[in-house]
């Protein structure tokens, strides 16, 4: 077996430990000390993440999407083919490392989204964008964590609060969706968005695609 060798690695911020970069083969793992959080071989559910988040906006002039965070870019490049020419697609990704590996060692594993003219790249907490949004998004897709708690770093707890949700409900704009991935299912999260004012449908969707690999969830949430 080909061992994995470390590409790099950066701190997160706050005293959130470091996130690393992993090759072997041609395969690559984004991990958070030993947990993964992306791996190259397994983006089923997040690019299902993108085609159920952006359903109908091709027929959208201009629709306007938010991708929270990059990772390998499946999400991005997913939106991106779900959406017209006059679209515009803003990916907010914390950490600025993982921008930089993208244009590196990663972009070619999605298509090299970041350099469709329709993609706005952003290094920014995601939820900075949402703090300060109003009726801007059709579609706000999050992919930060490994399901609705902070696991990148504690802060991202915000994002999953009713405050987070009251918040992002604000930045949609009227029928605009909220879609959330997760590994697992949660009843709390999902009475929280209920909670926040949202229509809820959750979805289960397999890492691989095609009926293969783990089960994944999709909360798709639409503002009413
Ligand atoms: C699981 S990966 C995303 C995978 C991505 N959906 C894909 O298709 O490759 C999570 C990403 O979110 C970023 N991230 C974590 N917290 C964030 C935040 N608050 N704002 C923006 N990006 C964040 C991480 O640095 C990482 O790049």
């Amino acid at each position: 077996m080909i061992p994995w060798k470390q590409l790099d690695s950066t701190d997160i911020p706050n005293d959130g430990g470091q996130l690393h970069l992993y090759q072997r083969d041609d395969e690559f793992s984004i991990r958070i000390d030993n947990c993964e959080l992306m791996n190259s071989r397994a983006h089923g559910s997040e690019e299902k993440l993108a085609e159920l988040g952006c359903a109908g906006l091709g027929k959208t002039e201009q629709p306007r999407v938010l991708v929270g965070g990059l990772g390998m870019g499946f999400t991005a490049a997913a939106a991106l083919l779900q959406l017209g020419v006059n679209a515009h697609l803003e990916v907010a990704e914390l950490l600025p490392a993982v921008v930089r590996w993208n244009r590196e060692y990663l972009g070619h594993l999605a298509g090299h989204p970041l350099r469709d003219q329709r993609t706005l790249i952003r290094e920014i907490d995601v939820a900075a964008i949402i703090k300060t949004s109003t009726q801007l998004f059709d579609a706000i897709l999050l992919d930060v964590d490994n399901g609705p708690d902070g696991l990148t770093q504690k802060e991202n707890d915000w994002l999953y609060s009713i405050a987070g949700l009251n918040a992002a409900y604000r930045a949609l704009k009227p029928g605009g969706v909220l879609a959330v991935w997760s590994a697992g299912s949660s009843a709390a999260f999902t009475g929280r968005l209920r909670k926040a004012g949202y229509r809820v449908r959750e979805e289960q969707t397999r890492a691989r695609g095609k009926g293969k690999g783990g089960r994944h969830t999709i909360w798709l949430a639409n503002r009413c």
